[in-house]
């Protein structure tokens, strides 16, 4: 029997497309149609629409389906070339107000010229209305992010978590997503054992004096080592363990003490960041991995392997680790707490979409993790679980990032750092001598957290990236601080001709905005796939292409106002024309790359 795939349906009225349309979405639904009635009977023809590049000889956009239709119908004995099939489509192509003409060129491509005018009217939208999320149908999606442990050390791992993280769900909320935003701390386990031990030595009267403890790395250290030692110490450690696990006030009280000593130090680093999410660390499982536990091993998926109950993703292909579930000594893992959070997170937050930002290292637990949970039916159908990894930190010496004498870095001071190097900056530019203080310490730190978060998004995530501030800080190339000159710098041209936002509004009302020069298309169509962009991002979880889509608007224009200019002087200097149409145009620049700054976490400043 014949499968009939639902034909997509077209967009035939202009006034119901708004600004945040997906062109090239459209294009390949136009393309689909004309494809599948050209040649009804081929199977999943393919659909392939990119953009045109450089020379405007090649149309806007193209199709390059014809050279694949035409391979497939040899196949199948039908004498044909690629320029007939693409002469077929062409035929078949309906009549859309997207369309201004479609050519036929070289081997076989289809050139398609986009029609202007609606073009300017998605432009007009984005000055009516802003920078609006393309349609998507609308999920729960739980993001698990930054997870670091308590009492160690927030790393740079840690801070690539946290950045990625963030601007995954800025990306998801601005779609229109319900996201819940999870720190799954690291806060539960045996090292508490030796901690609350430890804490009971060194601070008897912790529970009427909270401890001054600066340091809790040194803390944890002293007490690791008195555990390795030290056999009585040692002893305790293990019935401190067994009284927290029991719920003992005293022993729940002291961990309390131990997590908030941590997690102020962590929130130090999210307010600096701007960074919101929701503490549910591994604690948060205990009794619910109980649970999981009679689960798996009622449905019968546990194995016991010498003392310890392990299960397979596949049972009958053990090409894959297994999940350790119980330990031989009956207690719990990394591994039991992670199917206790699937589990919860689809049957209590009743979530769609799973994510799990952390180092490629983790990427086989999680494959694991996602096929054990299939296995047992706690994930299901198209219930989504997906791994965000990313590479590891460098040094300039392209080692792992270390202090000069050889310590871990401390992200507080890593920041400090940052927020120096942002002031030298400015006042090699003599910034200082222009703006407030206030605009100065807006500035440095806008700039300092806005080039660490950036280099990190504009590196492909699985690739290690080497951690460098000159390389960040330069202010030539796709960096934060170029692009936050360049939106200043767009930013200032309506403030130089004294125009007003009211004043441009009223424009826009009157006439709006048409294209006009050469550039201003080149840099307008690069606008208009702001919501492809998104979409791909969205779908991908790769940032670096969002920073791209930035540096590309912010290039093309650069050849806009070398080309074009927005307002013209007479010999004093006194303003004699304004051409609103262009002001327009850097307007809605301005503003798509203002959205994108702020989905990736970055925050402008007028004046810089
Ligand atoms: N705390 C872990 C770490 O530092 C990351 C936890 C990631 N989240 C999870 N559900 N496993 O590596």
């Amino acid at each position: 029997k014949k499968e009939t795939k639902k034909r997509p349906t077209l967009i035939t009225d202009v006034n119901s497309v708004e600004g945040n349309i997906c062109l090239v979405d459209e294009l390949k639904n136009i393309f689909e149609v004309a494809i599948t009635s050209a040649y009804p009977d081929l199977k999943d023809p393919p659909v392939v629409i990119t953009l045109s590049g450089n020379n405007p000889k090649f149309g806007d956009y193209q199709c390059n389906s014809a050279m694949a239709i035409s391979q497939m119908l040899k196949a199948n004995n039908v004498k044909t070339n690629p320029r007939e099939v693409a002469n077929n489509i062409l035929n078949k192509t309906p009549t859309s107000p997207f369309i201004e003409r479609i050519e036929v060129a070289g081997a076989g491509f289809l050139n398609i010229y986009i029609n202007k005018m609606i073009a300017e009217h998605i432009l007009n939208c984005i000055l009516r209305f802003g920078v609006k999320p393309p349609p998507v149908k609308k999920e729960k999606v739980v993001v698990d992010f930054s997870a670091p442990n308590i009492a160690k050390e927030m790393h740079v791992g840690h801070l690539r978590s946290t950045i990625i993280g963030e601007s995954i769900c800025r990306v998801l909320e601005f779609l229109g997503h319900d996201v819940l935003r999870i720190n799954h701390l690291g806060d539960w386990g045996t090292q508490f054992g030796m901690l609350i031990a430890h804490l009971q030595d060194q601070f008897p009267d912790y529970k009427t004096h909270s401890p001054p403890i600066s340091d809790l790395q040194a803390f944890y250290k002293e007490s690791k080592k008195r555990f390795d030692t030290d056999e009585e110490f040692k002893k305790r450690a293990y019935a401190c363990v067994v009284a927290l696990q029991a719920g003992q006030p005293d022993y729940i009280a002291a961990w309390k003490l131990i997590c908030e000593v941590s997690r102020q130090e962590f929130q130090k680093i999210y307010d600096r960041l701007d960074i919101s999410i929701i503490d549910r660390g591994e604690s948060f499982y205990n009794e619910r991995m109980h649970v999981v536990v009679k689960q798996l091993k009622d449905g019968g998926f546990l194995e016991n392997d010498e003392g310890r109950l392990i299960m397979w993703g596949d049972p009958d292909k053990h090409d894959s680790i297994p999940l350790t579930v119980v330990k031989s000594d009956g207690g719990y893992t990394y591994d039991t707490s992670d199917m206790a959070t699937i589990k919860q997170r689809v049957e209590e937050e009743k979530a769609d979409r799973f994510v799990y930002v952390t180092d490629a290292g983790q990427a086989t637990h999680f494959v694991v993790i996602e096929a054990c949970a299939r296995r047992a039916g706690i994930l299901k159908g198209d219930q989504r679980m997906e791994h965000v990894g990313f590479g590891v930190v460098l040094g300039e010496d392209k080692k792992k990032f270390k202090t000069r004498s050889g310590d871990t870095i401390k992200l507080i001071k890593l920041l400090d750092e940052g927020l120096k190097r942002a002031l030298d900056k400015l006042v090699e530019k003599g910034r200082d001598k222009v703006l407030t203080p206030e605009e100065l310490k807006r500035a440095q730190e806008a700039i300092a957290y806005g080039c660490i978060k950036y280099a990190d998004l504009s590196h492909n995530r699985v690739n290690d990236y080497v951690f460098s501030f000159d390389k960040m800080l330069d202010d030539k190339g796709n960096t934060a601080v170029y692009l936050l000159y360049a939106l200043t710098r767009i930013r200032s041209i309506a403030r130089t001709a004294q125009i007003s936002e009211e004043q441009l509004q009223a424009e826009v009302e009157k006439s709006g905005f048409k294209f006009d020069h050469e550039a201003e298309w080149k840099l307008g169509k690069v606008l208009l796939r702001f919501p492809e962009i998104i979409l791909k991002v969205s779908s991908d979880l790769y940032l670096h292409s969002l920073c791209e889509y930035l540096y590309e608007i912010s290039s093309a224009f650069t050849e806009f106002y070398d080309k074009c200019y927005c307002i013209e002087k007479d010999k004093e200097g006194k303003i004699v024309k304004i051409i609103y149409e262009r002001l327009m145009l850097c307007e809605i620049t301005a503003r798509v790359m203002e959205k994108c700054l702020f989905l990736l976490g970055i925050k402008t400043v007028s004046k810089m």
